[in-house]
């Protein structure tokens, strides 16, 4: 061989080299080449969650004529139980709070509590694609996108908004997260219904994509309260019992915003004697609505003897100004539960419910079993970063400023 052709063959290897180190760097490359093998496969892939296992519920939820088969880990569970020294709370009555904001980072809230039997419902009937629904900033949409990535399917996030545009979106909060995870995304307006504007276009997407590519898709109604992720409260109760909550505690209050975890939680205190009494905070639609949807369920798990209206009470008039509008007041209690207990609360679901509690055990005492009150943290955190909290703390700046220049050392601006 000539030095020539010789230097010519090195000069393409090392090029050929070059290229190949490229390419195995080149993460578009990677995940065309699917390499990963959640890409590959959902199944194997589940196991970096806790593969999909059978699911047998806790003994006092067997007589259910509707049970999940299967259910898959998604959830960092048993999340603490601790006091919280809430503000303006009566001295005769004392607050603790279930962390259940501390489920997962990402995957943090309630929502991932359901996910852990729809996702595993989703992975056993074989499908790949993942379609939900909820408004711009749902924690839902945002928790379905996540686990559906980490199990290797392919999120379709239904998303009301007024936005009239792609652009005029945004990239906050939870919309941040969809779209870093590369969810596949369809506006649409902010008062479509469910049933009659979502629904059909869901099904139409899932039919699109059943003919474009023969795959299926799961399909999970608004906020994931259906019969399945029903269980994830009925997990979350028996988790409760464990705690010892059943004795230390006489009286529970949570946010209602689709229904699941009002379901699940008055299913299981049913189920199990009824020891606590359950407050259902409205953050959305009204108490009509969250009884009604609430029977509905009850009847698909074979209990439609029940009337939700005597396990539960669901209080209205803690919504403020509407479904995910803020009043100055609870964004004034939000940053004062932050600078008093460092416990974040959420503008749409966690600080409404908080502040409804505390007017609750003001205005109506009476209504609480006892005096030993606990309080669920249904997560929310991304929803604080969703840009609304800016204009109030530059406003908090002005007014009493927290934030200095200290330009040069000797420049103290104290
Ligand atoms: C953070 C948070 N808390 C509470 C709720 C209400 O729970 P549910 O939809 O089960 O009524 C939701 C969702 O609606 C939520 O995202």
């Amino acid at each position: 061989m000539s030095p020539r052709s010789l230097w010519m063959r090195t000069v393409l290897g090392q090029i050929a080299l070059v290229q190949s180190v490229k390419e195995t760097f080149d993460c578009r490359k990677l995940l065309r080449l699917k390499i990963p093998s959640c890409v590959v496969s959902a199944r194997s892939c589940s196991s970096m969650s806790g593969a999909v296992e059978d699911y047998k519920p806790p003994e006092w939820a067997t007589k259910l004529t509707y049970i999940p088969k299967k259910r898959i880990h998604l959830a960092v569970a048993n999340t603490p139980i601790h006091t919280w020294k809430v503000p303006g709370l009566p001295a005769d009555f004392s607050v603790s709070i279930k962390r259940d904001d501390l489920t997962g980072s990402t995957l943090s809230g309630n929502k991932v509590r359901k996910l852990e039997f729809l996702m595993a419902d989703a992975l056993e009937q074989g499908c790949r694609h993942v379609i939900t629904c909820g408004g711009l900033q749902s924690n839902h949409c945002r928790a379905v996108a996540l686990a559906a990535r980490q199990l290797g399917l392919t999120p379709h996030l239904f998303l009301r908004t007024d936005a009239t545009d792609v652009k005029s979106a945004g990239c906050e909060g939870n919309m941040l997260l969809d779209r870093l995870c590369g969810s596949h995304i369809y506006l649409v307006p902010r008062r479509n219904p469910f049933l009659t504007h979502l629904k059909p276009r869901m099904e139409q997407l899932a039919q699109q994509i059943n003919t474009a590519s023969g795959e299926d898709s799961y399909l999970i109604p608004v906020g994931g309260s259906n019969k399945t992720g029903l269980f994830g409260y009925i997990t979350v109760f028996e988790e409760l019992m464990q705690q010892g909550a059943l004795d230390n505690f006489d009286d529970l209050v949570f946010a209602c915003g689709s229904g699941g975890t009002a379901t699940g939680l008055a299913l299981g205190n049913y189920l199990t004697n009824g020891k606590l009494r359950l407050h259902a905070i409205a953050v959305s639609d009204n108490a009509t609505y969250f009884y009604d949807h609430c029977d509905e369920t009850l009847a698909e798990v074979g209990m439609a003897h029940l009337n939700s209206r005597d396990l539960m009470r669901v209080i209205d008039g803690h919504k403020g100004k509407g479904y995910g509008i803020s009043t100055e007041d609870e964004l004034e209690f939000i940053q004062q539960v932050a600078m008093e207990t460092a416990i974040l609360l959420d503008p749409v679901y966690s600080g409404k419910t908080a502040l409804g509690m505390v007017r609750e055990i003001h205005n109506n005492p009476g209504a609480f079993q006892g005096r030993r009150v606990l309080f669920l943290h249904t997560g929310g955190i991304f929803g604080l970063f969703d840009g609304r909290m800016t204009p109030f703390l530059e406003q908090k700046q002005e007014q009493e400023p927290l934030i200095k220049m200290w330009p040069e050392v000797n420049d103290c601006p104290l």
